[in-house]
């Protein structure tokens, strides 16, 4: 099977930026040669990740990154997207770990010298635990020093960056991290979901004026996830849960960032509930964007509940991957759509898409067919945004290679190039082929 999009699409042209994206706790291993972070803390507490292992090794990166960048080029993409591990980067007392930055501006040189573009993000979850220890996202202090990180990995990495993203998925570190658990650092309380959701938007605002100031021909911008919610039944009650749950999940992270102001959910909080807000805090988090990233992989479906607003349904007979996600790729279509109605948007990357699949390495292959129909009906339902006026100028395939992911260790597979973990091999998967065709055969 081939990924085909129509002849005259945008997306068939060069100018439609591809890559692959990842992240560094999920690939870089070397943990003895960074600070620790949340993550380290919390695949070490007993029942949280579910195979019982952690980062410590992962994709081996720090070590094999010269090979894994020529994988990168072999796929014939335009750009990279990865992460920068501020544990890697900063000492302790916030100064310049040299070793580490050396680590990034030599991965930096080489994709700029094969002409691939480094899409950096800035965080993506690891956060030093020494941080976290003097309350993490839920205090305000920690806005601050990350506008300081981004100030001196941005100086020291220099011109070699083509885009920045501050945040990868706020809504992660802060709804499952603290405030239902199931990602690091662990913490279950309503109020710390909204407080730590608060900081990050924060932080966002600072580290845009100073990524202005500092690398002010970069496209800089935030990287945003959305699970589109559609209500079970046409029945006001379940129209309203879905309303409610998108704006619980999805519009928090974005309506700040355009409106000034969270979405009108908030005045059904309880008092203790409520986020810490400064005056002017908004005027900090609505900074301009140059762009906007969205990750999108699945959508979800709820009805009323008369104790939580609304409750999430199974749809048992529909297509899921082996993550348990469902396949429903013109949820995908209808969120650009309604993105580009409801915000003054700047242009879109979709920064992640992509599948876990059961994938299985039989004679040095791995067929995964089931993937390859993921990503053409996504791309396909991207397509069909662009062709209703909504500006997407990129796309990025999550990811790269296997890795580890997060909450379920190893067990589950998002790559387009399958990782052997005992010998490091990288194997490229069907996927991986049918996109390098797609790309190679741009007009
Ligand atoms: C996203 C994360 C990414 C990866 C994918 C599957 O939420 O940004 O690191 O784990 O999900």
């Amino acid at each position: 099977m081939k990924i085909m999009l129509p002849a005259n699409s945008k997306m068939q042209s060069k100018a439609f930026t591809y890559g692959v994206a990842t992240a560094s706790f999920q690939i870089e291993g070397a943990a003895d040669s960074r600070l620790a972070c949340i993550w380290d803390t919390f695949c070490a507490t007993p029942g949280k990740v579910r195979d019982g292992s952690n980062g410590d090794q992962a994709c081996e990166h720090v070590k094999l990154w010269r090979e894994d960048i020529d994988l990168i080029e072999s796929l014939g993409v335009d750009a990279y997207r990865l992460s920068i591990s501020w544990p890697r980067v900063l000492h302790k007392d916030g100064s310049l770990n040299t070793q580490g930055v050396q680590f990034y501006t030599d991965l930096l040189d080489e994709l700029n010298r094969r002409g691939i573009k480094p899409f950096v993000t800035l965080y993506h979850w690891d956060l030093p635990q020494h941080i976290e220890d003097n309350g993490g996202w839920l205090n305000r202090e920690t806005a601050y020093l990350f506008a300081d990180y981004t100030d001196k990995v941005t100086q020291a990495f220099g011109d070699r960056v083509y885009s920045y993203a501050t945040f990868n998925e706020p809504f992660c570190s802060s709804y499952l991290g603290y405030e239902i658990g199931v990602h690091a650092p662990g913490l279950a309380k309503k109020s710390y979901g909204r407080q730590s959701a608060h900081h990050l938007l924060l932080a966002h605002g600072l580290a845009m004026k100073v990524l202005q100031k500092n690398s002010p021909n970069t496209e800089n911008g935030i990287v945003l996830n959305f699970t589109p919610c559609y209500s079970a039944t046409d029945s006001a009650e379940d129209v309203q849960a879905a309303s409610k749950a998108d704006q619980y999940f999805n519009q928090w992270y974005i309506k700040p960032l355009f409106d000034r102001c969270y979405p009108e959910i908030i005045n059904d909080f309880a008092t203790e509930d409520m986020p810490v807000i400064e005056e002017g805090d908004f005027d900090i988090i609505a900074q301009p964007i140059d762009f906007l990233g969205i990750n999108f992989y699945t959508r979800a479906v709820y009805k009323a509940d008369a104790v939580t607003g609304f409750s999430q349904i199974d749809m048992v007979d529909n297509p899921k991957t082996d993550i348990g996600w469902e396949i429903y790729p013109q949820s995908f279509t209808d969120l650009l759509t309604s993105l580009h109605a409801l915000y003054p948007l700047p242009p879109m990357y979709i920064t992640e898409n992509g599948a876990a699949m059961g994938d299985k390495l039989i004679d040095g292959k791995v067929d995964d067919q089931d993937r390859l129909a993921y990503y053409d009906a996504h791309l396909n339902a991207v397509n069909n945004a662009i062709e209703q006026g909504v500006n997407i100028v990129g796309y990025f395939a999550w990811s790269l290679m296997d890795n580890f992911e997060w909450a379920e260790g190893y067990l589950k597979r998002f790559g387009i190039v399958y990782v052997d973990y005992d010998t490091q091999k990288r194997t490229l998967k069907s996927s991986a082929y049918a996109y390098k065709n797609l790309l190679a055969n741009r007009k």
